[in-house]
């Protein structure tokens, strides 16, 4: 076996990991909650999907020396719902009106739009919930450096913030597309819960603000590389291998790296920054998974 089919069988064997836990938490909700709720919560966490952050998250925990790694489930879970309600709300009608998720009809189309914005608000609150019930707990620093991490990374000044560029850089044109908007946008709707995975990972296996601060950089630079090749397989992707619709962002005429510079310039960007990630990758020091990943990110088809 080479490097690359290791890797791969790993991230394989790591995403069977997260599904599993995912059903616990699903199945640790307790009955006295509306059915409807429960059953759209879990239509949309358990419908596949690469399971990337929370496997970052782990992974960086155990790059970290992080000896007992099921100190992270409850984070990585959360991390994974926050990501799930992000899809909820962003496929929605009002924002990227898209019908197919994760290889299945989107909340909003089972559903219906109503109890989609309602699953998104509870996979959220969920993760903060179990988040704080555990920290409230566990009352080591370490767990609650790493709920501010995800929380902070999930808010306005990240994942939400960048949502909210998105929207209103769609409805301002093509033309208002610059790189420095852009890569402001990425940094904040797509990389913000990358940077708030590995950093959480760090923090639980008790690594300082420096080490924590490397793993961000690298969370960064593959997230602006992840998100320009999601803007590319917009257009060149396949969509049963996607699981999602291509032509969604022209459809929403949405400035992208792709509108800003062609597909050729997009995939250099990516590269680009594929590349600043690797190196900071060789920093970190004990991290060839994510060396790899890296790569593996740039070249993916899915
Ligand atoms: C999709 O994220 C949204 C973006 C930030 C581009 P993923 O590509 O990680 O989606 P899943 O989790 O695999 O479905
Ligand atoms: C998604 O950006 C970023 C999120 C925070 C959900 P996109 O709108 O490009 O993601 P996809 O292509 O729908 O997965
Ligand atoms: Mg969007
Ligand atoms: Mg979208
Ligand atoms: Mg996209």
């Amino acid at each position: 076996m080479n490097t690359n089919e290791y890797y791969i069988n790993y991230l394989t064997e790591q995403s069977v990991g997260v599904e599993a836990m995912l059903k616990r938490r699903m199945s640790e909700i307790t009955s006295d909650v509306p059915p409807q709720i429960a059953e759209a919560m879990e239509y949309s966490l358990m419908a596949g999907g690469k399971r990337l952050r929370p496997i970052m998250l782990a992974e960086a925990a155990r790059s970290c020396g992080l000896k007992n790694i099921t100190d992270t489930e409850i984070y990585a879970s959360a991390i994974e719902m926050i990501h799930t309600s992000s899809l909820i709300h962003d496929d929605l009608p009002a924002m990227d009106n898209d019908d197919l998720r994760r290889g299945k009809p989107t909340s909003h189309k089972v559903f219906g739009e109503a109890m989609a914005i309602l699953a998104g608000d509870a996979l959220l609150n969920h993760a903060n919930e179990i988040m704080a019930r555990h920290v409230s707990e566990n009352t080591e620093p370490r767990f609650a450096k790493a709920a501010y991490a995800i929380t902070k990374a999930t808010g306005i000044s990240g994942m939400i913030g960048g949502q909210t560029i998105d929207i209103l850089a769609e409805k301002a044109g093509l033309d208002i597309a610059s790189e420095e908007l852009l890569v402001k946008m990425y940094s904040m709707k797509t990389c913000a819960l990358l940077e708030g995975a590995v950093a959480a990972g760090a923090y639980i296996a008790g690594a300082d603000e420096s080490v924590v601060n490397k793993w961000r950089k690298y969370a960064l630079y593959i997230g602006l590389a992840f998100q320009i090749v999601d803007d590319i397989l917009d257009v060149v992707g396949n969509e049963s291998v996607l699981g999602k619709p291509i032509g969604s962002d022209s459809e929403n005429n949405k400035p992208t790296f792709v509108t800003l510079m062609g597909l050729d310039g997009a995939r250099e960007y990516a590269e680009k920054y594929t590349d600043m990630a690797k190196s900071i990758a060789c920093e970190l020091g004990n991290a060839e998974f994510f060396l790899w990943l890296a790569d593996y990110l740039c070249k993916r088809d899915r």
